[in-house]
């Protein structure tokens, strides 16, 4: 197993911030008046500025800055991917969900993952076995969302054309961009799979080798596919040219997504979730995303405990941190699925008087023991895939999106220059059985026709009391999604941090199953460590990356400064 070296190397790239921050906290942060855009990559954050600067609003930005970081980072997100999007509109007052999250396809079935004894299925390819089917090859993948998800929004909100707002991505694709580390790193980490389809293969293995840094990574065909969507719209995705290809590689390797499946995608917009937490409302994800919900029910489990008088990271903090994250992801476990398949109980998990049940259930001496479960090896696809992005303009309209095309480069298999997802591996491919991330879900997470598997995935917005926009939020990290937008959110609204400092701040994690408590390197002194082990916690330090938050917050000086996660590649931009 290869680990992510580059995770935790300190970036070297300097900000313009000029306000008077501690060094630390300028890393990686920005400061301007008219609008941000932080992303995952420099290059994405600037697409979405020249939009800006061009007079396009929020929406039109995030548009930009997802599919320039679609050709940059596709190991991440992507075309053949999805995600969800919150819109705040400042003129309405209002916040749209956007789901467009990949849908299982009709001919899928609960035991599609399971051979008739019960034992997980491996993908096999011109008879070579390429791994589990649930994550590699074609059975893995979802009827991707994305293009239908940013050209509804696109169509109700933006205001610039597609063309001009897919320039720069188009541009990216067709003359290419040096590969970074942590791109080299991820198609290392995947090469045994891309190596498996040809046209993975060519495009991420050129010369049949995998690039090196500084390298220029072309992607022709995908340049092709973003010029006929920017001239024909979705269509041509779910339709046309590239819906024929996609079916006709399904129908040959073996996969499931007829033209069909295709045709009737459609983008659901939902009434996202609020809670309170002190002074602020918080504005989540809902189902199918268990983002929104978790987030909002954990703080609800902290709302009457004075947090702020507690030492950031101390036993105090992290043992009451960690109880309450335990909780909240065995309900998650229990009770999450496609509300339009299964009674999710939201109203219940958002109770502020079930939450302060499950307080009390906290000891604060001990720790609690999830049930014993065989758990998996979440480690294997602990990477930098799914992306996040945060973006306000200067009329104070606002998007905070994440989309992913779940693991490293999805599943492997790409069409007309288009990474599929592989995201049924979300699904419970058996009940009770770890998925990639270690998460364990249950009958409400099944797999059925046309359903949408569970995320975690938790796009944030914050507003004040006075109802003003303060934060924009969201991370990739699969379950540490949750519990690294959680943290930031409590760094600033309890412990007062400067939003730098609050996202570059070291994270734990706790997700129930595996029983464990994950913290980051030198997170925790050795008391604490010592003190939290006494409790009866098992603490494990991953080597790999948890959470890159990308979060814009409004300052007193009515500027807002936006900051990427020192964790990972990205860099804000303003202006
Ligand atoms: O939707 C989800 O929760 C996952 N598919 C997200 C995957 C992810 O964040 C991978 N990144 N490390």
């Amino acid at each position: 197993m290869r680990i992510f070296k580059g995770l935790f190397v300190f970036f070297t790239l300097v900000s313009c911030v000029s306000s008077p921050l501690s060094q630390e906290s300028r890393l990686k942060s920005v400061e301007a008046k008219h609008g941000v855009v932080s992303a995952a990559h420099p290059l994405a954050s600037e697409a979405g500025v020249r939009i800006l600067e061009e007079g396009g609003n929020a929406i039109d930005a995030a548009l930009a800055a997802s599919f320039a970081i679609s050709v940059l980072r596709p190991q991440s997100s992507g075309l053949g991917g999805g995600g969800f999007a919150l819109l705040y509109r400042k003129s309405e007052g209002k916040v749209h969900a956007f789901d467009f999250r990949e849908r299982a396809p009709r001919k899928s079935t609960e035991k599609l993952f399971q051979n008739k004894d019960g034992s997980l299925k491996d993908f096999f390819y011109r008879k070579k076995k390429v791994g589990p089917a649930s994550v590699d090859g074609h059975l893995a993948v979802g009827v991707p969302g994305l293009i239908a998800g940013l050209l509804d929004m696109h169509k109700k909100y933006g205001t610039l054309s597609l063309q001009k707002i897919m320039e720069p991505a188009i541009e990216l694709a067709e003359k290419g961009f040096p590969v970074y580390k942590i791109l080299k790193d991820s198609i290392e980490d995947r090469e045994s799979v891309l190596r498996s389809f040809e046209h993975s293969r060519r495009i991420f293995l050129p010369n049949g080798k995998v690039p090196e840094v500084g390298d220029l990574l072309v992607q022709k065909e995908l340049a092709n596919s973003l010029k006929m969507i920017a001239a024909q719209g979705a269509n041509v995705f779910y339709r046309g040219h590239i819906a024929r290809s996609i079916v006709q590689e399904m129908k040959e390797a073996g996969g499931l997504i007829t033209e069909r499946d295709l045709n009737e995608y459609k983008v659901v917009e939902r009434a996202p979730v609020e809670g309170e937490y002190r002074d602020y409302k918080i504005v989540g994800m809902p189902p199918p995303s268990s983002g929104g919900v978790h987030i909002i029910q954990i703080l609800n489990m902290l709302s009457k405990d004075d947090v702020g008088a507690l030492k950031h990271n101390s036993v105090e903090y992290v043992h009451l941190l960690a109880e309450s994250m335990r909780r909240a992801f065995a309900d998650r476990s229990e009770y999450l699925g496609d509300p339009d398949f299964v009674k999710v109980p939201v109203k219940g998990l958002l109770s502020k008087d079930y939450a302060m049940k499950l307080r009390k259930s906290i000891d604060g001496e001990h720790a609690s023991l999830s049930k014993n479960l065989k758990a998996g090896d979440p480690s294997r696809y602990e990477s930098p895939s799914t992306t996040h992005i945060s973006v306000v303009d200067s009329w104070g309209n606002a998007v905070s999106s994440t989309q992913t095309v779940n693991g490293l480069f999805g599943s492997g298999v790409t069409v007309e220059g288009i990474v599929l997802n592989n995201e049924m591996d979300d699904f419970a491919a058996r009940p009770g059985t770890p998925n990639i991330f270690g998460l364990v879900t249950n009958k409400a997470n099944a797999v059925a026709p046309g359903k949408t598997m569970l995320s975690s995935m938790s796009p944030t917005l914050v507003f004040d009391e006075r109802g003003n926009l303060k934060w924009i939020l969201g991370s990739p990290g699969g379950p540490r999604i949750i519990t690294a937008t959680l943290q930031t959110l409590i760094n600033v609204i309890d412990f007062k941090m400067p939003l730098p400092e609050a996202v570059q701040a070291p994270r734990v994690h706790h997700q129930w199953l595996p029983d464990e408590l994950s913290m980051e390197k030198d997170a925790l002194s050795e008391d604490v460590v010592k003190a939290l082990e006494a409790k009866g916690h098992k603490l494990v330090v991953p080597t790999w990356v948890v959470g890159d938050v990308q979060a814009i917050g409004k300052l007193e000086n009515a500027n807002w400064i936006g900051v990427s996660d020192k964790r990972s590649d990205g860099h804000p931009k303003g202006f």
